[in-house]
């Protein structure tokens, strides 16, 4: 490991500033590795220069990319199962029921990183109700970092993304072959529209959102800017709304707004 202690504070504080992302003691290592990989690629000798370019404050180029490369991008298909159960049983149904006047749904997958899933929901509505075709059905998704967004929008995967989670069916169905690994059909792909937002700026969304699937990001942050962004979820969210957070967040100590549905352990929540 190359990175100095006073590095690893500026790192650790431009990262906090720049996404909210808090880099504990302990992180170092992490760091270290990702700066590492990310010197390489831009033909940099080592961390130390990329260092050397971020106290520059001249480079913006490099300071997206040290903020794309402290991000987790890790998901998948159908990830955790359970809430797309439970989006199918329950979360669907009531809000076609709800919506029948106006034909008109909104839904935001606030973190999506590369994709997976918002392209799992275009896949669920598509496949268990073909009756939303001729609504007017808008899935939103956002994240932070721009590779990601950048594999997002392509829809582009590799065998191994594709055997995380996805369905044999749905593979055959809305996925063509590209080369060694899987392409969505424009046709799905188009249904999502992939956009950069920072949870911690200010969001560009029009209108209030029917669901928002807000999973495994919050557990980056700390408790204040948790409460912060909690409260923005509750005011971008209908107040018949529903949102998703990941399997091992709750808000407990985060927020009194929202409440689990009873006897569901999906992390669906609604506002009470
Ligand atoms: C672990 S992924 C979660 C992906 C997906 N929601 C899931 O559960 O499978 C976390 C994502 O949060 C994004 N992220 C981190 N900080 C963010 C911020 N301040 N604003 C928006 N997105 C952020 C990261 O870029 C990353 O893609």
């Amino acid at each position: 490991m190359t990175i100095t202690a006073t590095d690893f504070d500026l790192v650790r504080a431009f990262v906090y500033k720049q996404s909210a992302i808090v880099l504990d003691s302990g992180k170092e290592y992490l760091v270290d590795a990702r700066l590492t990989t990310l010197a390489r690629s831009c033909g940099l000798a080592g961390v130390s220069e990329v260092i050397r370019e971020l106290r520059s404050g001249r480079n913006a180029a490099i300071e997206a990319k040290i903020i794309d490369a402290m991000t987790t991008n890790e998901t998948s298909f159908l990830r955790d199962i359970r809430p797309f159960d439970t989006l199918r049983e329950l979360v669907m149904p009531e809000l076609i029921e709800r919506r029948g006047t106006t034909r008109s749904l909104r839904i935001w997958s606030a973190a999506c990183s590369t994709g997976q899933e918002p392209y799992t929901v275009a896949m669920l509505l598509d496949t268990h109700f073909p009756e939303l075709r001729s609504w007017n059905v808008k899935i939103v998704a956002t994240d932070l970092s721009t590779e990601a967004l950048a594999t997002a929008r392509s829809g582009r995967y590799s065998q191994i993304e594709a055997n995380r989670g996805l369905p044999a069916p749905w593979l055959v169905k809305y996925f063509e072959r590209s080369g060694m690994g899987w392409q969505i059909k424009s046709e799905l792909r188009q249904r999502v529209d992939f956009q950069p937002l920072n949870l911690i700026r200010q969001w560009s969304l029009v209108g209030k959102m029917d669901l928002i699937l807000c999973r495994n990001v919050l557990i980056y942050f700390d408790v204040e800017t948790k409460r912060e962004i909690v409260n923005r979820l509750e005011q971008q969210l209908a107040p018949d709304g529903f949102v998703f957070l990941g399997s091992a967040e709750s808000m407990v100590g985060v927020s009194d707004k929202f409440a689990r549905i009873p006897s569901d352990r999906s992390g669906c929540l609604r506002k009470v």
